[in-house]
């Protein structure tokens, strides 16, 4: 076996990892990518939370920086994020957006390479190898590598049974059942990790289950992390007609930073928040995120002296400064790429309503979480009623023959088979080639069922 002189951790990640789909899907993508011009039958990528509508004002806020300035050429001024870029951050964004109940200073701020690598790195200082973290269903994939991959500790998961609210109190006593198991089995449960703006599903926590959260947390002494990396992409307030009237709520995106004497309800330093720079600032690529832990000093000491390993490059620190150092022009992003969004989002369900496919109503994010079971062939619905995932890898690899890729329910640990969560912050002419491509290889897929 060609992994025998590995680490047993690294055997079991060479494992796992090939069999991870959304990494297949990835793959595929990018060795086929859409192009109008030289690839118009590659992959239209319509899986990946990765927002194109502000690339042309990003490219023209960031070209000014030179980033092959001879200045960047050396490390930057310390591994957590320079003090200017701490502030900034504190300042032009969390004290802004946030409404924090108590302001958000730069010493309450470790960067990494990614809010993946916050995860990694929070999840490496509050567990050791076989401890659980609590996840709710369905759940951001990525939290599952973010979790296991390098600290090995487990994803202990609460399945969301039929009938229970993944935005209503009744979870909860299913989160202390998992919770329970988990103990009763011989794990350790150290943390609870959610994110809100809700990733797949688009939509906020209202304020008293966020509160209920802090309680359950405070109850089994768990630390409690919110994933906000959606805060600024939530865009419901600029619907309109059909779009609108079709929410179920208006429930606003509360950051658990703005909820008043959070102490009432949870040990403040157990409270922890995730953000970061790929999706509210559409930059994937740039790899910058952060934990903001306000009332925990031996977190950050803990993050900071790991640090080193997830230090931001020195041009793309330099980048971001350029981009939140004036909150003018934050100002006129955020709203902006509201809008764009509001748009798309529009125009997808405009689409799906059409067709008479089910979807959650979102409210944020880059995504909509849509059923389509509806096209499930009929030889299959019986086994995917019994959770038997073949007719939903059907329909996916009939999507990525017909050129365009979706993220399949499964990568979310979705237990019922047929849901997808199609991103649309891509540009409209695209978002239409791509939902295109999704209907004719749904129908195709359905029509083929009487042969199977
Ligand atoms: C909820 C959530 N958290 C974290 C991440 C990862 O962010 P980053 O690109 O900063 O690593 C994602 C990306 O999809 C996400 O959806």
């Amino acid at each position: 076996m060609a992994w025998q002189n590995l680490s047993v951790r690294a055997q079991e990640n060479c494992r796992g990892g090939g069999s991870n789909v959304m990494i297949q899907g990835m793959a595929r993508v990018s060795s086929d990518k859409f192009d109008l011009q030289t690839n118009p039958k590659g992959i239209i990528n319509l899986g990946v939370a990765e927002n194109q509508l502000m690339s042309k004002e990003l490219a023209a806020i960031l070209r000014p920086v030179n980033a092959v300035d001879p200045k960047l050429f050396g490390y930057s001024e310390g591994p957590s994020g320079s003090k200017l870029l701490r502030k900034h951050f504190a300042d032009n964004i969390f004290n802004q957006y946030f409404e924090p109940h108590e302001p958000v200073y730069e010493d309450h701020i470790v960067f990494t390479a990614g809010c993946s690598a916050t995860v990694d790195n929070f999840t490496f200082c509050v567990c050791d190898p076989g401890d659980g973290i609590l996840i709710t269903t369905p759940f951001y994939g990525g939290f599952n590598t973010d979790i296991m991959a390098k600290s090995k500790a487990r994803v202990i998961v609460a399945h969301l049974e039929d009938g229970v609210s993944p935005f209503g109190v009744d979870q909860v006593e299913l989160m202390q059942q998992a919770v329970d198991q988990a103990t009763a089995e011989g794990t350790r449960v150290r943390a609870f990790v959610l994110s809100n703006p809700h990733n797949p599903l688009g939509r906020n926590y209202p304020r008293e289950v966020l509160i209920e959260f802090l309680k359950f947390a405070s109850r089994n002494k768990l630390h409690i992390l919110f994933d906000e990396i959606y805060a600024l992409s939530v865009f419901d307030y600029a619907l309109s007609g059909e779009a609108k009237q079709e929410q179920p709520d208006q429930t606003p995106f509360i950051s658990v930073l703005s909820i008043p004497n959070i102490e009432d309800y949870c040990e403040k330093e157990l409270v922890h928040v995730a953000y970061g720079m790929s999706k509210d600032f559409c930059l994937n690529g740039f790899r910058c995120g952060c934990l903001v832990s306000p009332w925990n000093k031996d977190i950050l000491e803990a993050m900071n002296s790991i640090a080193v390993f997830t230090w931001m490059s020195s041009p793309i620190e330099a980048m971001i400064i350029k981009l939140v150092e004036n909150p003018a022009t934050i100002d006129w992003f955020v709203k902006t790429n509201q809008r764009r969004l509001a748009e798309s989002y529009t125009l997808t369900v405009d689409i799906l309503r059409a067709h008479r496919i089910p979807f959650l109503p979102a409210q944020g994010g880059h995504y909509i979480w849509i059923d389509l079971r509806q096209y499930i062939p009929s030889a299959l619905v019986n086994m995917a009623a019994a959770g038997e995932r073949e007719a939903e890898y059907m329909l996916w690899k009939a999507m990525l023959d017909k050129g365009v890729y979706l993220n399949l329910g499964v990568a979310f640990s979705e237990k019922k088979v047929g849901f997808f969560r199609l991103s649309f912050s891509v540009p409209p002419w695209l978002l239409r080639i791509g939902l295109e491509r999704m209907l004719r290889a749904c129908e195709r897929t359905f029509t083929l069922s009487a042969s199977l």
